[in-house]
């Protein structure tokens, strides 16, 4: 299992601190949320911010964009040459077009699904992406609870990934912790993002990355 904590987690206020915490624990991604205001109902950062994390990020970003208007944010975030961007599919009328983008910029393209949205709905995007990350929360906000469907999501969209791109990764993001990490390791979930599972782990940030590393 891949680990990408969540910054939207971490104290802001010494936000390089953490970061450089993080990735020295061992995760293998720095996952951080993209929010407008407007198509979830949060503001957190943008691009002048995060080339901050990416100075003192030693593991690619794993840019979560919840936004309107994705392909400006795409060009907003792409000269810091994050591993991924992914965009969410409730959001974008021509998904097909913007993957193909985002990869003309040398970034790896990952599509997202909000906790309502089911798999079979990109399963024509499959062959042209890098990764798929299911909701397991409704997007806005970290600290919430788990939402267990996306167990059964996962295992339908792992059956269409290994018909159209078996290099594909399944990723899920929120309320992951080691109540749930077994069962998304058993329906084939390769990445999973936590934020306040890391950030308030009380055995520290490296006893909560090798919790989730099953
Ligand atoms: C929610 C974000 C998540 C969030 C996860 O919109 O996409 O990445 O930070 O936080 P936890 O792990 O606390 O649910
Ligand atoms: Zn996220």
């Amino acid at each position: 299992m891949l680990i990408a904590p969540s910054i939207l987690s971490a104290d802001f206020g010494n936000l390089a601190r953490d970061v450089e915490a993080i990735c020295e624990a061992g995760c293998d991604f720095v996952h951080v949320d993209v929010m407008d205001g407007h198509f979830v109902p949060n503001l957190t950062i943008g691009p002048v911010v995060v080339s901050s994390v990416a100075k003192v990020a030693t593991k690619p970003l794993d840019i979560h964009l919840m936004v309107e208007n994705n392909s400006f944010f795409v060009e907003l975030f792409a000269p810091l040459k994050p591993e991924f961007i992914s965009f969410h599919i409730e959001e974008e009328k021509h998904p097909h077009r913007l993957v193909q983008k985002i990869r003309s910029l040398g970034i790896r393209p990952a599509i997202v699904l909000n906790p309502h949205t089911p798999p079979e709905s990109v399963e024509f995007l499959l062959a042209d992406v890098d990764m798929v990350l299911l909701m397991s929360v409704n997007p806005g906000f970290g600290g919430q609870k788990f939402i267990p469907s996306v167990l059964e999501r996962a295992k339908r969209l792992k059956a269409l990934i290994e018909r159209h791109n078996p290099d594909c990764l399944i990723e899920v993001d929120g309320g992951v912790s080691d109540k749930n990490i077994a069962l998304l390791k058993e329906v084939g979930v390769n990445v999973v993002v936590a934020g306040s599972y890391v950030f308030g782990n009380e055995n520290g940030y490296k006893d909560a990355i090798d919790s989730l590393k099953v």
